[in-house]
């Protein structure tokens, strides 16, 4: 079954448009196969999607949350992964040990679209679920270690969302890292003037200065770390490494809790 334009949420769009158009580039920072394949097949312009700063932004964060799985990938080699709000990301093929067991989890109405472009594989399964429940999380096997993976999905939950989401992640995993991707909360009031997604329908939910923020939410997490992606971003441009100055308490930030 062939995917068209209409079936990709268009704040799945934009990751999907930026690491297929990087894919292209000569010198790419990161290779993104699928994300390429999608695009072209639906055969329409999307450059709107793919700004400056939300390139270098979504580049920063595929590298960062990358890294930050094989470093924890390398501790936990057969842990149950969850890319939890995974939209059409392909993050299984980045990081794979040939150990880990993988679950693209989405909303119904996602998983179904994303089957039109992938298969389960066997040690990467899709399953619908959402991020406020807990009922899928009774079908995945019992492991060690758990680790789930929210990125690009924490930016648009209220308070009372996120704190929801902490919840059901720590009453349903025994014990576990999350991985996710917080934002400002200049971006939570500026949001409708954002590169790319002042081009979707979507508005940011609670942004925070801190992850710290979020342990009130959830007292059985610790925050371990916590990375703007301007460490990143400010590598490779000039524009990236002027952002990094103007926008130093702006920027998205990957943190890494555990409970
Ligand atoms: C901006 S996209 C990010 C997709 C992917 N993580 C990436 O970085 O390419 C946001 C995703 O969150 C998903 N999402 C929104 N609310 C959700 C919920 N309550 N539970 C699970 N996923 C959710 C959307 O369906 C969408 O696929």
């Amino acid at each position: 079954m062939k995917l068209k334009f209409g079936d990709i949420q268009e704040t799945a769009l934009i990751p999907l448009a930026i690491k297929a158009s990087e894919t292209s580039r000569p010198n790419a920072r990161i290779r993104d196969v699928k994300a390429k394949e999608i695009i072209d097949s639906l055969g329409v312009d999307v450059s709107k999607y793919d700004p400056f700063l939300s390139h270098e932004g979504v580049i920063a964060r595929t590298i960062m949350f990358r890294d930050q799985l094989k470093a924890l990938l390398k501790k936990y080699p057969d842990a149950l992964c969850v890319n939890l709000g995974c939209g059409f990301d392909d993050k299984f093929t980045q990081v794979d040990n040939g150990r880990v067991q993988w679950y693209d989890v989405d909303l119904p109405d996602q998983i179904a679209v994303r089957r039109k472009v992938y298969s389960d594989r066997e040690r990467c399964k899709m399953l619908p679920g959402s991020a406020l429940e807990s009922e899928w999380t009774k079908q995945l096997p019992k492991a060690k270690m758990y680790i789930i993976v929210m990125e690009g999905v924490l930016e648009y939950f209220t308070k009372d969302q996120v704190k929801t989401c902490l919840n059901m992640l720590c009453d349903s995993f025994p014990h576990g890292y999350l991985v996710g991707e917080l934002h400002s909360p200049f971006l939570e009031k500026h949001g409708k003037h954002h590169d790319a997604v002042k081009h979707t329908n979507a508005t940011f939910g609670w942004g925070t200065k801190s992850g710290r923020e979020y342990l009130a939410l959830e007292p059985r997490m610790k925050l371990l770390s916590e990375h703007s992606f301007n460490e990143e971003m400010k590598k490779y441009t000039l524009g990236g490494k002027f952002f990094s100055v103007i926008g130093k308490n702006i920027n998205n930030r990957i943190a890494v809790f555990k409970w």
